[in-house]
């Protein structure tokens, strides 16, 4: 079951980068999230805080060098609904203070999925069109969009990033954890069925780790063999935290990339 504060429960965060010349998902040459460990400064290049009046409320993750991806759910409190009161931050590593990373844009268009359901979760994707475009550089790049055939098999170890919650109350360092993909029919009967075909999950058996509230609509990422990173999913919801045979639920990207791809052209 899913509790009405988990419902309630806001995240955002996916930066879109389109078009063909524009460069994606490598990692510069460097070296809450539960059972994570502090992010380096720049390692995760595409995640994005998303602030209402100077308090993270959702990760996102650059796409494009006007777009971020989130999730819908963050938008669906009808004082979070309106693009006009939303930052957006990228290359951001601290909650607590500046980079010399960093930089804000303002949100001029706020998309919701046409199918977005809020009791169920299903479609929960939204994009963020920023009123400028953003400086790509090594510390600040979109992550790659993967192509609708592309196979995120189970088994795979992929990676969350975020500023959620790591028991209570959110994180001031950048946190990232890895997670195992998890068979579809697997995950669906751990939660009742509530498993719909735009939903991924990742997770352990034991629980441990997993992404938390303050983490939603930012990235589970997967690094192909080419050392480029994918993105899989949008972080969206869960049985509480971290909790055994619980996994966290995530945005099927492959699914909803139509939907996307037609929104940002
Ligand atoms: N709905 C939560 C939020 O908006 C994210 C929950 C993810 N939960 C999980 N156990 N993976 O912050």
């Amino acid at each position: 079951m899913v509790t009405g504060r988990e419902r309630a429960c806001v995240l955002i965060s996916l930066f879109v980068f389109s078009g063909a010349s524009v460069d994606c998902g490598l990692q510069a040459p460097l070296s809450r999230i539960v059972g994570g460990a502090n992010s380096v400064e720049g390692e995760w290049p595409w995640q994005a805080s998303l602030q209402v009046r100077g308090r993270h409320i959702c990760g996102g993750t650059l796409i494009a060098d006007r777009w971020v991806v989130s999730a819908a759910h963050c938008f669906q409190d009808e004082r979070l609904a309106s693009a006009s009161i939303w930052t957006v931050y990228l290359g951001k590593y601290l909650q607590n203070a500046t980079s010399h990373t960093e930089v804000s844009f303002k949100v001029i268009r706020l998309f919701l999925h046409p199918y977005y359901e809020e009791d169920s979760h299903d479609y929960d994707v939204a994009l963020l069109q920023l009123d400028h475009p953003v400086i790509i550089s090594t510390l600040i790049q979109p992550i790659c969009l993967p192509a609708p055939s592309h196979l995120f098999e189970p088994g795979l170890h992929c990676w969350i990033t975020g500023w959620g919650a790591l028991k209570e109350g959110g994180s001031n360092v950048l946190q990232k954890v890895d997670v195992q993909l998890i068979q579809q029919d697997i995950c669906s009967e751990a939660y009742h069925y509530m498993v719909s075909p735009r939903m991924l999950c990742a997770g352990y058996h034991k629980g441990k780790k997993d992404a938390c509230q303050g983490d939603s609509g930012g990235p589970l990422a997967c690094k192909e063999p080419s050392g480029r990173w994918f993105l899989a999913g949008l972080v969206s919801w869960g049985m509480g935290c971290a909790h055994p045979n619980h996994y966290g639920v995530y945005t099927r990207i492959t699914q909803v990339l139509g939907w996307m791809n037609q929104t940002m052209s």
